[in-house]
């Protein structure tokens, strides 16, 4: 299929990927330049970062935080925080924005009430990648995860509850959304090696938000 067609296919519509687990196609895409305002604001008191793993190793992912709490890691594990420790100062507030748009694609996806008080927000850049792990660190494993993708396309692992499963890898675009919870909510995923590519809302960059039920 010629390129032009795939980008346009892939601007509307739901992919179930399992039970679970949903791709609502260009959900984020109206509220994009809205949510990467709004990220703006964030970055100035909590910048994106590089964190150590407990393993010493830098990720290449660099990541910030806002709402009630953040994920943080370094070299005494992985938890979430009150506090950005980078700062000593709690983790800005969620905008509305943000809060709306997890919301609603989550009630799209069949998970109604659902109230993030986390939001996770990753920066790729080029070369950057995220290995096959799960989430399982939030208190409250009935509530799904609502990931936003904007800027830059990348390859998402989307695995089994096993990390032997081997991964479907499906292509997330800017305005892209996925919900997983249920029977998916701990299955494995990742992000393969992001190309160099170019978008003209986050220049080289691909940005990640997640939103997360963790208290
Ligand atoms: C994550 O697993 O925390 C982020 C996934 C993504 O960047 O799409
Ligand atoms: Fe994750």
């Amino acid at each position: 299929m010629h390129l032009f067609d795939e980008a346009e296919l892939s601007q509307t519509g739901r992919e179930e990927l399992c039970p679970g687990a949903i791709v609502l196609r260009g959900f984020a895409l109206a509220g994009a330049t809205t949510l990467l305002e709004a990220l703006g604001h964030i970055i100035i008191t909590a910048p994106f970062r590089h964190m150590v793993t407990p393993g010493g190793f830098r990720m290449s992912v660099a990541m910030t935080n806002c709402g009630s709490y953040g994920w943080v890691t370094d070299h005494t594990g992985y938890r979430y925080d009150a506090t950005d420790p980078e700062s000593g100062q709690p983790w800005p507030k969620m905008p509305g924005v943000f809060l709306k748009l997890a919301q609603d694609a989550a009630a799209s996806a069949g998970f109604e009430d659902f109230t993030p008080d986390a939001c996770l927000i990753n920066r790729y850049a080029s070369g950057t990648r995220l290995s096959l792990h799960q989430d399982k660190n939030e208190r409250d494993l009935n509530a799904p995860i609502v990931s936003v993708s904007l800027g830059v396309p990348v390859i998402f692992l989307w695995g089994g509850l096993r990390r032997e499963v081997r991964p479907s890898r499906v292509p997330l675009l800017h305005g892209d959304v996925m919900v997983w919870g249920g029977p998916a909510r701990l299955r494995y995923h990742g992000i393969l090696p992001v190309k160099q590519e170019y978008h003209p809302l986050t220049g080289s960059h691909r940005i990640n938000l997640t939103f997360r039920k963790v208290a």
